[in-house]
């Protein structure tokens, strides 16, 4: 997000009708966020979370800082409330193919996989902190291509999963902005149709791909697991360094003996898991589990 989007975001409604937004109400929100989401709050986005809490607010008619805390942490509709104002403080900017080295390092493990495979087999996908759907839909093409290019009957499945119900819902939508097709590389474009200023993913390829509210700190009651490939990009970033180790600790034993983890590049650093090697590549960030 830009400072300037942040001042747009948190400017509008500050200030005149609310109380103070002081140090300790500064301090009690971004603790709870934090305890909730493991999302850490820079100091300069202050005026961003204000922003984004006033709105809210407004909403509820309500003027205190503290009363609003009171109302997302006690009240009979904090959880749904909570939901609606994480959804108003995520960042989930998001395009398809982001990473194309990311993507291009998945197309060669799957052909390797589909090939060393029996017949039948079913690939699973995982995208976490899968945004508006995006990225899920690009594992898709991408598993389609593979598996169209094959002698193989593999079939594949992408699970997305997100903290943000807003984000859930327009990923199963699966309509986009035209402009968005741009990112798409060219050899994926009959994966969507394209209906006036938008483009709108074909049935086949959502009839493989499922969404999921996954609140990635509570990853242990979640019953996902025995992936072939595991995506997870620019989420970790807004976490602490220690909270990531912990995260993709999680996630490795999410992976199927031979399965991928793959990260943003730089996104953990001075990490390894004893099941884990690191894949060789200064363009990607990938991790495999050993086979043996
Ligand atoms: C910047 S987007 C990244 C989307 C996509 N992975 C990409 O690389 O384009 C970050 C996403 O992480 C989600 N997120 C943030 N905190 C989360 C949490 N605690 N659990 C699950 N998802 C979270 C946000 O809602 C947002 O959709």
């Amino acid at each position: 997000m830009s400072s300037k989007d942040e001042a747009d975001r948190g400017n509008g409604l500050q200030n005149t009708m609310f109380g103070q937004f002081d140090d300790q109400s500064y301090e009690q929100w971004r603790a709870l966020i934090e305890q909730r989401t493991g999302l850490q709050l820079a100091d300069h986005l202050r005026t961003y979370l204000q922003g984004g809490l006033n709105r809210r607010m407004k909403l509820h008619n309500i003027h205190d800082y503290e009363q609003y805390l009171e109302y997302v942490t006690n009240e009979r509709n904090g959880i749904k409330e909570w939901s609606e104002l994480i959804d108003t403080l995520t960042v989930q900017e998001t395009q398809f193919f982001r990473h194309l080295d990311s993507y291009s390092f998945i197309e060669t493990y799957l052909k390797e996989l589909v090939d060393s495979s029996e017949r039948t087999r079913s690939i699973e996908m995982w995208s976490v902190g899968c945004s508006s759907g995006e990225e899920s839909y690009s594992l898709a093409m991408l598993a389609e291509k593979v598996l169209t290019e094959s002698e193989h009957m593999a079939s594949y499945g992408v699970i997305g999963t997100d903290i943000s119900l807003s984000a859930i819902s327009s990923a199963k939508l699966r309509i986009y902005k035209a402009r968005k097709a741009d990112w798409i590389p060219d050899h994926y474009h009959h994966c969507f149709d394209r209906l006036d200023n938008t483009i709108k993913i074909k049935q086949r390829i959502a009839d493989r791909v499922c969404f999921a509210r996954v609140n990635i700190l509570d990853l242990d009651r979640v019953p996902i697991r025995d992936m072939d490939i595991i995506f997870c990009q620019n989420l970790l970033i807004y976490l602490r360094k220690w909270r990531r180790k912990e995260v993709v600790n999680r996630l490795s034993e999410r992976l199927k003996v031979g399965g991928i983890l793959v990260l943003g590049l730089g996104e953990v650093t001075d990490w390894s898991h004893p099941k884990l090697r690191q894949v060789d590549s200064r363009d990607v960030l990938a991790f495999e589990r050993f086979k043996a």
